[in-house]
């Protein structure tokens, strides 16, 4: 299947479960990959798959969009490290401050404030867009390829032109991309949020998150 998008190279930052999954199902749709990892020598089967393992920082020198899967609890202190390499970038933030509070996961953030807003407030000199952050990493793969494109999965970002490469990185990776606004109306896709760890076709997210217009 042709590529809809003109990204040459994505770096993952996390060789975890979501970013393994997520540069996995870029790799099958025949993306260079570079993943980012605290020890890149130990990352060798992702190598076996083609990709390239680096340093955080390398891999994110080295890419044109930048996946961010890392834990929402230290993600902060990678942060500035990475901000040089990440500036005039498309960063793609799967991460989530996340806790667990009166039977329900819920943003660990300030009420109010979303994950993505949080995301770009610290990383001023890229455009950051919301993606991944709701979907069980178990299934991010086999929903990605089995039973290609017959799930949604809920973006979201102020910029057009970064939503229009998401949307085809996100539609590449085997999801229907559902764009679900701007970073200050994300909160959907945030834990706690409507489409939090649920899984949805098309229609029935569009519904879910009160939007009327079709795609
Ligand atoms: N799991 C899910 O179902 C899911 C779904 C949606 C979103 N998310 C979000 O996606 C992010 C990644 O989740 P995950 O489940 O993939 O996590 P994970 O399996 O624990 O992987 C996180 C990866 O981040 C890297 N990392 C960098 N700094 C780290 C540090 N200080 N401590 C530990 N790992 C560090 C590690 O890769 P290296 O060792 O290669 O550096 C690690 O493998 C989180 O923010 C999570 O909230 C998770």
């Amino acid at each position: 299947m042709p590529k809809s998008t003109t990204v040459g190279r994505l770096a993952v930052i996390g060789t975890g479960k979501i970013g393994q999954a997520a540069g996995k199902l870029w790799l099958h749709a025949g993306y260079e990959v570079v993943f980012g990892s605290r020890n890149p020598a130990g990352a060798a089967a992702l190598a076996e798959l083609g990709a390239t393992v680096a340093t955080p920082v390398e891999a994110a020198r080295a890419a044109d969009v930048v996946l961010l899967a890392v834990p929402g609890e230290t993600v902060e202190e990678l942060l500035p490290s990475l901000a040089d390499a990440l500036a005039g970038k498309i960063v793609i933030d799967a991460t989530n401050k996340i806790g667990f509070a009166e039977g329900r996961w819920v943003s660990t953030l300030e009420p109010g404030l979303t994950e993505g807003r949080w995301m770009a407030g610290q990383l001023p000199r890229s455009t950051v867009v919301r993606a991944f952050s709701h979907i069980p990493d178990e299934l991010l793969w086999p929903r990605g390829t089995e039973q290609a494109l017959y799930w949604a999965m809920a973006i979201a970002g102020d910029d057009r032109a970064a939503m229009a490469t998401l949307t085809g990185l996100i539609h590449d990776a085997g999801w229907v991309p559902v764009d679900i606004g701007g970073l200050d109306e994300s909160g959907h896709l945030d834990p706690g949020g409507s489409v939090f760890h649920l899984f949805y076709t098309e229609i029935e997210m569009r519904e879910v998150v009160g939007l009327t217009v079709a795609a």
